[in-house]
């Protein structure tokens, strides 16, 4: 790629935010697919599957509202993105099931019997998964495409926290064993300290 770039004076068929991660070696199309991957991954687990996973937690108050946290922060990392996917020239699938069926992480369904050991369990595989998938993203971007690598690790910080809460969770009421995560609550419900939109637009 020439040095001084390939985009044309006054062109908008192409951007020199694409161009010149492209010239450090990021293959964008690639990167594309797994944005679009995980945030189906993200949109499927708020949307849906997290609030009937938190629902059936019913009795519990407390696992509850730490599952309202980490669905919330779900939401906050489709919400943080979404953007990126359209900046470097992709777009979201215009068809729902599509786009759910090429979701990066197995749909975290209510398990039979969505007993509240099974439903930590699911919740917890399903961080693993976004931690994979995350890491995943880290990898090709870093050193490359500093935009992209740095909204990733946002959103890896905060599922490596839900992973830490969860296996608390489950020890605790799966094995009465005490493995603490060190969680604090968060300020209020789904803060998403490290992810949050809002701090980008409204500093
Ligand atoms: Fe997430
Ligand atoms: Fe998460």
């Amino acid at each position: 790629m020439a040095k001084g770039g390939v985009v044309k004076h006054g062109d908008l068929s192409s951007r020199v935010g694409v161009e010149v991660i492209r010239a450090r070696g990021v293959d964008v199309e690639k990167l594309i697919k797994m944005l679009i991957a995980n945030a189906g991954a993200e949109f499927a687990s708020t949307y849906y599957y997290y609030t009937i996973l938190r629902m059936h937690l019913a009795g519990h108050e407390d696992y509850k509202e730490i599952c309202e946290d980490a669905r919330l922060e779900d939401r906050a990392h489709w919400e943080l993105i979404v953007p990126r996917i359209y900046e470097l020239g992709g777009e979201l699938p215009n068809d729902l099931p599509e786009f759910h069926n090429q979701a990066g992480c197995v749909a975290a369904k209510l398990p039979n019997p969505p007993t509240v050991v099974n439903i930590l369990t699911v919740l917890l595989e399903s961080e693993r998964c976004a931690i994979r998938s995350w890491s995943a993203v880290c990898d090709v971007t870093f050193g490359k495409d500093p935009r992209t690598y740095d909204m990733a690790a946002r959103i890896l910080n905060e599922e490596i926290e839900h992973e830490a809460w969860f296996i608390e969770l489950l020890a605790h009421e799966r094995d009465g064993k005490s493995i603490p995560s060190g969680h604090f609550r968060r300020g209020e419900p789904g803060e998403a300290p490290y992810s949050k939109n809002r701090r980008f637009y409204n500093p």
